[in-house]
């Protein structure tokens, strides 16, 4: 896998960009605002002001190394609105893994999925990863259409095998895309700009 340590990567309406350590009170308010998360991802529920801190400082350490994690920011304002990356790289076969959350005022505005295929073309053309892959709830409807989108295929249904941040054990739908499956051309972006 090629290694890059200072890298921003740009869409018609973003800049995915690594996080500053001061920007530790946007990850607390993205988290502790969206309802949602503790369903669809394993953050805990009482999510505290420390762990922001620590998970930024973590991303920052690892970026470019051990995973590559961006805040999503908007190119006209500068205003972050959500953060993206790879969040585990297995160098051994060359995998890496999609995590994302968008803030609730910026979402369906196709601002997630502009950033996921930048993510993509990034790892599979820059990275040379040779699969990437990604996962969701059930009932993480948002998740899911980001993912049939992009062209991932769907690789299983693990049953029970997360607990999710309200401490439920969830199941898991798997997907995949190797290198040579990737085709930037049939991602269709359906921009929703207000
Ligand atoms: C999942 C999430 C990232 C989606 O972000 P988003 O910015 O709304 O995504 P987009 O605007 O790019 O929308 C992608 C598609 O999903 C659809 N969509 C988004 N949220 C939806 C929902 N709750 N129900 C049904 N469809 C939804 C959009 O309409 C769009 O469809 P289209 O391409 O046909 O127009 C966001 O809801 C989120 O952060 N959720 C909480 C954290 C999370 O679930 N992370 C992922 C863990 S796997």
């Amino acid at each position: 896998m090629t290694k890059i340590k200072e890298i921003k990567l740009e869409t018609e309406r973003l800049i995915l960009r690594k996080p500053s350590v001061a920007e530790w009170d946007f990850v607390y308010n993205n988290i502790t605002k969206n309802k949602d998360y503790p369903r669809f991802t394993t953050i805990p529920m009482r999510y505290t002001k420390e762990m922001a801190k620590t998970w930024v400082k973590k991303v920052r350490k690892e970026f470019g190394n051990e995973s590559y994690v961006f805040f999503m920011t908007l190119k006209e304002t500068k205003d972050p609105i959500g953060n993206m990356g790879f969040n585990e790289i297995d160098k051994n076969t060359n995998t890496a893994k999609i995590g994302y959350i968008t803030s609730k005022e910026y979402r369906r505005k196709g601002y997630t999925s502009e950033a996921c295929k930048a993510l993509i073309d990034f790892g599979f053309k820059v990275l040379k990863l040779n699969r990437i892959r990604i996962e969701h709830v059930p009932d993480n409807e948002g998740s899911k259409r980001i993912i049939k989108k992009m062209g991932f295929k769907c690789i299983g249904h693990e049953r029970q095998c997360i607990k999710s941040g309200d401490g439920k054990l969830r199941d898991h739908l798997s997907y995949d895309m190797l290198r040579n499956e990737w085709n930037p051309n049939k991602v269709r972006l359906n921009k929703k700009i207000k």
